[in-house]
């Protein structure tokens, strides 16, 4: 039986338990300066995802989480993995210990999801832990309990095989961070979609979800799955994407010399507002890639309603010397080396299979762009059906809803007369119709003078709208021109964009303005900061001015059009505003007489 106190934990530092027989090792310096470094923990859902994929690493089959207040007041992952020895039950929450890789060499052929053997560490740091492990060889395993990464005890215990490892009071001693946690009806939510997009990723094992001590759901294995022509079981894809995606389910695979794909596309009937109804797996590992979610909406293109997202749960298979891991501090992002080729090949595939399975919802094409409101269409919103909003949907975003371009209106009697046309020529323009009155409006200047007079209104009233992304982006550190970290930091921050500089050469972008989508995150910070470092000689006054000169062109690209009814509404109520002659002019009726003349 091991006693062992220790209040610094002296037996995850010192050479003691790095000596014993174990197959966890500390990694090499050169190893650890070659890993991708950042926050791994930044609210229940990133611990669950740490927790659950080491259960995968463990070989489990069985995996059942219960959490209990939005996992603030316990995440607990039992699994019937592999189990750890009594050497390792210990050295696994030391620093940069892990059994899945030891070399450098090892980062270029994965096969496992982790491999920093930083993930127990940064969670025994910020929580208290139990835990519970025996091996299958073993009579009897190992019990270990720690606060803020401190041993408090070490002993045998009568457990099943397998690892069952709990997390209590979540940043009890970091009250800054448990500050940034929102409900804890909230933190379940997320916790629960990231356990679906795990359980997506591994459907050879049984998942159960227990919350607050009630079984909320179970998935059943499919242990043949990669050998199943259809890919993964519909069933658990329509579990994790909203049931009314079920009848819209469409089994595709295909294979080129770039990638091999399986899955499932939903069907463009049922469509997203963002990109969280697209699960892509890479190799195995949940992955939320930017660049590919854009490739599949591009591959969906001309099926899709503007501003409208497809949903699929995909599983690519890449050579592993072109997928790069090590790229992000929470190994939610990958680096494809042949990018561009395996980006063309999958919209080849997707386009050829939806143009041959789906050509009677083809909307639109290049030419003939679809229309802003498409009377009658059989389309539906995957957010309404499901009753989930887009930010409840994915713990990247903020559950507050971000305020709209708009605000509501409700006029009580409506100017805007029902009969009005709604198409959009030129991709610009449209007609808005009153009682007595015809105008013609220029939706784009419209919209870019209402996102600029609304971001211009917080900034000015020192409220800009931020959401924090779950997943913080991390960037190389630019080049400054001789100004100070703090200085650019200060003015971003003002805009609604947090950063930190973490190692002097990286960047984290950790917030966004709330107007925008998380997955546009990167290119808007780039587009910002390009402003920022341009014009951060001129103060604070002529440095937003600046700014909001060039912040329609900026958020342009990303913001969620609102209906184009909404729009002509709001249009319409500003019609006398000073600024309106750029958006909305009437149409000069005289003018017509007189070309058609007559009466
Ligand atoms: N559920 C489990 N079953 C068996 N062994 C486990 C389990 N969880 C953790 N371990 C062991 O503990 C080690 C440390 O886990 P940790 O998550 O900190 O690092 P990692 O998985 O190696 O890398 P990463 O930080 O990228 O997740 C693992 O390498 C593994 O040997
Ligand atoms: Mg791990």
């Amino acid at each position: 039986m091991w006693v062992l106190v220790s209040s610094k934990s002296p037996v995850i530092r010192g050479e003691k338990v790095r000596q014993k027989v174990g197959l966890i090792r500390t990694l090499t310096d050169e190893v650890i300066n070659n890993l991708a470094a950042g926050e791994v923990v930044e609210r229940p859902a990133s611990v669950l995802k740490e927790l659950v994929e080491n259960s995968l690493d463990a070989g489990a089959t069985e995996i059942e989480v219960a959490i209990f207040a939005g996992g603030t007041q316990s995440i607990r992952v039992s699994d019937n993995g592999k189990g750890m020895s009594p050497e390792d039950a210990v050295h696994c929450f030391g620093r940069h210990a892990t059994s899945k890789i030891q070399g450098v060499e090892d980062l270029t052929h994965l096969r496992s999801l982790g491999f920093r053997g930083e993930a127990l560490a940064a969670i025994a740091a910020v929580s208290e832990i139990n835990l519970k492990t025996r091996e299958a060889e073993k009579d009897v395993g190992t019990e270990v309990d720690l606060s803020g990464g401190d041993i408090q005890s070490v002993a045998e215990a009568g457990v099943p095989v397998g690892t069952r490892l709990e997390v209590k009071n979540l940043f009890f001693n970091t009250p800054a961070r448990k500050k940034f946690l929102k409900k804890e009806q909230t933190e379940a939510k997320w916790l629960e979609v990231s356990l679906k997009a795990l359980a997506l990723a591994a459907p050879h094992a049984n998942f159960r979800f227990v919350q607050d001590g009630k079984p909320k759901w179970q998935m059943t294995a499919d242990p043949d799955w990669l050998s199943n022509e259809s890919g993964p079981d519909p069933e658990r894809v329509a579990a994790c994407l909203g049931t009314q995606v079920r009848s819209h389910l469409l089994s595709f695979s295909g294979q080129t010399e770039a990638l091999n794909v399986s899955g499932f596309l939903v069907s463009p009937e049922v469509t997203r507002r963002d990109t969280q109804g697209i699960r892509l797996m890479v190799n195995g590992r949940w992955v939320s890639d930017r660049v590919l979610s854009q490739t599949i909406k591009t591959a969906y293109g001309p099926y899709l309603e503007p501003g409208r997202y497809p949903m699929c749960v995909l599983h690519l298979r890449l050579p592993d010397e072109h997928v790069d891991y090590n790229v992000h501090p929470q190994k939610s992002e990958v680096r494809i080396s042949n990018r561009r080729e395996v980006q063309a090949h999958l919209i080849r595939l997707i386009t050829v299979f939806l143009v041959t399975k789906k050509p009677q919802v083809l909307l639109g094409t290049k030419n003939h762009p679809v229309n802003y409101a498409l009377k009658g269409t059989p389309h539906t919103s995957a957010e309404t059906q499901s009753g989930l909003s887009a930010r409840d949907w994915f713990p990247g975003v903020s559950a507050e809803p971000s305020e709209p371009v708009f605000p509501p209106i409700t006029p009580v009697t409506d100017p805007l007369q029902s009969s009005a046309s709604d198409e959009v020529f030129h991709n610009r323009f449209t007609f808005v119709k009153t009682e007595s009155d015809l105008w013609v409006l220029d939706v784009n200047s419209f919209l870019r003078h209402e996102v600029k007079d609304k971001i211009a209104a917080q900034i000015r009233s020192g409220a800009v709208g931020k959401q924090r992304l779950l997943f913080p982006l991390q960037f190389d550190a630019p080049a400054l021109g001789g100004h100070s970290f703090e200085s650019i930091e200060k003015v971003l921050e003002v805009f609604g964009f947090e950063i930190s500089n973490f190692d002097g050469e990286k960047w984290m972008l950790k917030s966004l303005p709330s107007l925008l989508a998380e997955d546009n995150a990167r290119d808007v910070f780039e587009s910002a900061l390009g402003v920022v470092l341009e014009n951060v000689l001129f103060g604070k006054e002529a440095m937003t001015e600046k700014y909001l000169e060039r912040v329609a062109e900026i958020f342009e690209p990303y913001w969620e059009r609102p209906q184009l009814q909404d729009i002509k509404r709001r249009a319409l109520q500003l019609r006398h505003h000073p600024d309106s002659d750029g958006f909305i002019r009437p149409a000069d009726v005289d003018f017509f007489k007189e070309i058609f003349g007559g009466r």
